[in-house]
């Protein structure tokens, strides 16, 4: 087949499915036109039969291509190396076994030609279903979505970012490096690739038919070092943690010094807004050597000043609030600016994101 011809660079993992291949090539076949795709399997197979089948299928039909690997194995592995092969303009991923339904597919290529740039049928917008999974993987399933989502911002505005299956423009991907750790390819590509439109699209989830799922509670563990490794590598995500950190470190200078002028017998509200000038100068500075490094625009001491402005208004809302609180007896005072504290914090986060260290 003309490679220039190929619109669709279809990816498959697979992982000793036997004949599941086979069913799924007959499906693809019925909802697209011949000509137009490929399918790339990419087998970790250590079952002699499964291998069989997928070489039969090689042999059959033109455009099904076989990457067999011995040394290899793992699910966003091998669809890495799939997207290394694929030559179409545009890629869909979907697993062998049936579960994600090739009637979707001639969908997501509209979408595309419309102008998306990653289409990723979805079981949690309206009109889909997950209705194949078990209870248990139901409830480890939503569960790692909210891990995910609350993790990394990029994959908050996608309803079903776990997704084995979904479909691209060849773009999206390109020049990016790829390190999947373990089975969650799509959070890898909606964290890494370039991409402005994503559609999400209902289907259902169906039930596998033929053999068994072959997630494991590694694959989980896995999913979280993949989670921590792509917080790591993006200073747009990793910013909010390391502003945590740095905060953290911030609230025990406060505190220990706030503790130390109250038995001095320095008043309450002098207590308080000496220990957060304190601690804002030891925060600026870890600040502005980590949590935006990347960041840094103009002279040092502008930053400085509108570090400064910004955290003079957060310990004003921080004094409001331990003021209300600790007079009357209300809540320990030590408590009372610990509260304080958390509301300034947010406050700063984002005064600091869109103004101090606007690049
Ligand atoms: N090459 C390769 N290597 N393929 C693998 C491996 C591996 O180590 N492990 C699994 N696969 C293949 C399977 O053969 C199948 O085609 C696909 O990856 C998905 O594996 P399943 O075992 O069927 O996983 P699941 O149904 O429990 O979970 C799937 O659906 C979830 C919901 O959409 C996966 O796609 C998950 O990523 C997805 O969240
Ligand atoms: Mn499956």
């Amino acid at each position: 087949m003309e490679v220039s011809q190929v619109t669709l660079s279809i990816i498959v993992p697979t992982y000793n499915e036997l004949d599941n291949p086979k069913r799924l090539i007959n499906e693809i076949m019925r909802y697209l036109p011949d000509g137009t795709f490929e399918v790339i399997f990419v087998d970790d197979s250590s079952d002699e039969r499964s291998i069989e089948w997928l070489n039969a299928l090689c042999k059959t039909y033109p455009f099904v291509r076989l990457f067999h690997r011995v040394q290899e194995r793992g699910l966003g592995s091998a669809v890495v190396r799939g997207l290394e092969l694929a030559c179409g303009e545009w890629i869909a991923v979907m697993d062998a076994d049936l579960q994600h339904p090739a009637s979707v597919l001639p969908e997501m290529m509209r979408a595309l030609s419309a102008g998306y740039d990653v289409v990723i049928p979805s079981r949690f917008v309206p009109g889909g279903s997950d209705g194949g999974l078990s209870l248990p993987r139901k409830w480890i399933s939503f569960t790692a979505r909210l891990i995910g989502r609350l993790a990394l911002k990029r994959l908050r505005k996608v309803s079903d970012p776990t997704s084995g299956f979904f479909m691209m423009k060849r773009a999206v991907i390109e020049g990016v490096a790829l390190r999947p750790v373990g089975w969650k390819i799509l959070i890898e590509i909606l964290a890494r690739g370039s991409y402005t439109l994503i559609l999400e699209i209902p289907y259902t989830f169906e039930a596998r038919a033929f053999c068994e799922s072959k997630m494991s509670l590694y694959e989980q563990w896995n999913y979280l070092r993949h989670l921590g490794r792509l917080i790591l590598d993006s200073p747009e995500e990793r910013r909010v943690y390391l502003f945590a950190l740095v905060g953290a470190s911030g609230v025990f200078v406060n505190e220990l010094f706030y503790d130390v002028l109250i038995h001095l017998q320095v008043a309450l509200w002098i207590a308080g807004m000496l220990s957060g000038f304190i601690a804002m100068v030891t925060n600026f500075v870890l600040n502005d050597r980590l949590t935006w490094v990347d960041a840094r625009a103009g002279q040092a001491h502008r930053r400085f000043l509108k570090y400064v402005i910004t955290s003079l208004i957060g310990i004003a809302i921080s004094t409001v609030v331990l003021s209300f609180l600790a007079y009357g007896e209300r809540v320990n005072s030590l408590y009372a600016n610990g509260a304080g504290i958390a509301v300034a914090t947010v406050w700063n986060f984002y005064i600091n994101n869109f103004w101090t260290w606007r690049k």
